[in-house]
């Protein structure tokens, strides 16, 4: 995996999408197309997220990736649609029920697709060894988010994602949103989001690139964008001065 600095940011992103614009319209033609091709898949991860996940997995290139959480396999998708353009690179995805084994296109799951079914906190094995990207979309309580920040973030040096984070301006309390906030506060890890609800001009700034590519075209019809993006880099995060938060971090 390339190794770059600890920060995604909207200039970032914004140079991502100009970048790799041919490949992402081609990615978002073949996602449409498969949601067609199946109507009654459930499909959480709205567009913005999920381009902007497709883009950081191009730039990123990583070697393996961990999605924990792909109900009928929609993330699961946009994922296995990055790595096959990168042309390297292996997913492995946990989750309680199987379903997405029947939706993932086999084009995209041979050879690069390896599908866990069971409670992530007790899978046995070493999935969750040399981990480049962490993709989590499971379950939305604090407890969940307790077993990763405290079983598994101490052993990451990844790009990570956690879905379901910004509904509102700030998550709810009790929930996965709230602890992995307060997880990032506390350790001062930046992290990005263009969730509508809590990042309003980062929204307004893709929508409007997005429409100057030609990139706008809906392929599923969520709204809210509530993701969030940052990276635990250990070899940067320990040069880094401990700063706090960001007053203005996505703009
Ligand atoms: C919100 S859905 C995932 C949606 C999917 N990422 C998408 O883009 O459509 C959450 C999934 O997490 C799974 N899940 C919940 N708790 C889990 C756990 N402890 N271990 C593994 N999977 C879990 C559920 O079975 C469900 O399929």
């Amino acid at each position: 995996m390339e190794k770059i600095g600890n920060r995604v940011t909207l200039d970032l992103v914004c140079s991502l999408y100009r970048q790799h614009a041919e490949a992402l319209r081609a990615a978002k033609d073949a996602q449409r197309a498969h949601r067609r091709s199946h109507p009654a898949m459930k499909t959480q991860l709205d567009d913005l997220e999920a381009e902007i996940t497709y883009l950081l997995l191009r730039q990123q290139r990583p070697a393996k990736v961990v999605e924990i959480g792909s109900l009928h396999g929609w993330s699961t998708s946009w994922l296995l649609r990055a790595l096959a353009d990168n042309g390297t690179g292996h997913l492995v995805t946990a989750d309680l029920v199987g379903h997405a084994a029947a939706t993932v296109p086999s084009s995209l799951a041979k050879g690069r697709w390896e599908f866990r079914q069971g409670d992530a906190r007790t899978l046995t094995g070493d999935w969750l060894s040399d981990v480049d990207y962490l993709f989590v979309d499971a379950d939305h309580g604090a407890r969940f988010a307790r077993w990763y920040l405290a079983d598994v973030f101490p052993g990451l040096d990844a790009a990570v994602s956690v879905h379901d984070v910004f509904h509102r301006t700030t998550p709810l309390p009790f929930t996965e949103g709230k602890e992995v906030l307060r997880w990032l506060d506390t350790t001062h890890t930046p992290y990005f989001t263009a969730a509508r609800a809590r990042a309003p001009h980062a929204s307004a700034r893709l929508g409007e690139l997005r429409r100057e590519l030609g990139l706008s075209e809906a392929v599923h019809t969520g709204r809210a964008n509530p993701m969030i993006y940052f990276r635990i880099n250990r070899s940067v995060d320990a040069e880094a001065p401990a700063g706090g938060a960001d007053p203005d971090p996505f703009r």
